[in-house]
């Protein structure tokens, strides 16, 4: 094949995918790009705890499984988003203070959600475990789960992924990890304790939410993420202004790591992008492949 996730596939990577929902999905100038281009797809909110359990007990599972299907149907890898998150969290599990009803509450969404879909995000497939824990500075950030429960919330989420889905490759996901900076090393040093007794963290996520010129740092920051001995995927990388350089350099970082093993954009069109007004990723309001989007393809 000759669109960027064959390339990259070709480069020894194991995919380069995108974010989708249902509604994207009904696009179909973005469902062609998503069946020529991408090789796996992650769904950009129906997996979060607002969407699949607005209520105690109550699961909503129609637009993740619309994904999935779709996913499944069309042969695209998943990469699960996300388990355990302070934000796009329901008020009713903000409001608990004990431990043991959150330790239970945490058990049950996790069991549930990633043991709905265990097999299916199968073998080199990822799942987004926990999601921007970290302060800037390195330390951990006030959630819900930390104050209640102290850093041994990540711990838990991860046996708890662990138990429902025994295949799936288990990431901790994070932003602002794009040079090797006081976050960076904070997440390398909380993937090491949390492994100190057997791995439960397969990879560490880098969202790499970046701007035009914000790319000097990128090969170091991947080079140190590794250097906790884990693997490390580019999980929803977008460019505010990309110029064509901007994109090549991360995709040249990312090869340069042996264990930088994928790179997802969030997102196909600018037009569909969370930051739609930074023309952010590689295919333009039209659908059509932008001048990074060639640069990308003729650097793989
Ligand atoms: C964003 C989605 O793209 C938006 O549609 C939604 O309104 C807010 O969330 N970090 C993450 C993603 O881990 O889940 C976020 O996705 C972007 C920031």
């Amino acid at each position: 094949g000759s669109g960027l996730h064959a390339k990259f596939v070709a480069k020894g990577k194991q995919f380069w995918g995108s974010c989708a929902d249902s509604a994207l999905l009904n696009k179909p100038s973005n469902v062609a790009i998503l069946r020529s281009d991408f090789g796996q797809v992650t769904p950009e909110n129906s997996m979060k705890w607002d969407s699949l359990q607005p209520n105690r007990g109550t699961f909503n599972f129609g637009n993740a499984d619309t994904l999935v299907n779709w996913a499944v149907s069309n042969g695209k890898l998943i990469r699960g988003h996300t388990l355990v998150w302070h934000s796009q969290l329901p008020g009713w599990v903000q409001g608990i203070n004990d431990r043991s009803t959150l330790t239970s509450v945490i058990n049950t969404h996790i069991a549930t959600a990633a043991g709905r879909w265990a097999g299916k995000i199968h073998a080199v497939s990822h799942w987004d475990v926990v999601n921007e824990c970290l302060n800037e500075d390195g330390t951990m950030r006030q959630s819900v789960f930390f104050n209640v429960l102290g850093e041994s919330f990540v711990t838990l989420a991860f046996q708890a992924a662990r138990a429902a889905d025994s295949t799936a490759k288990l990431y901790i996901n994070d932003y602002n990890l794009d040079y090797n900076n006081a976050k960076t090393q904070g997440i390398v040093a909380l993937t090491r304790r949390v492994n100190a007794n057997g791995k439960l963290i397969d990879g560490i996520g880098t969202q790499m939410h970046l701007e035009a010129g914000g790319v000097t740092g990128v090969l170091a920051a991947l080079t140190a993420l590794a250097g906790a001995d884990v693997d490390v995927a580019i999980t929803e990388l977008d460019i505010k202004g990309a110029a064509s350089n901007d994109y090549v350099t991360v995709v040249r970082a990312c090869l340069q790591t042996p264990r930088c093993l994928a790179i997802t954009t969030w997102g196909v069109s600018d037009v569909d992008s969370w930051r739609a007004s930074n023309t952010p990723l590689l295919f333009d309001s039209n659908y059509r492949p932008k001048a990074a989007y060639n640069a990308v393809i003729s650097a793989l």
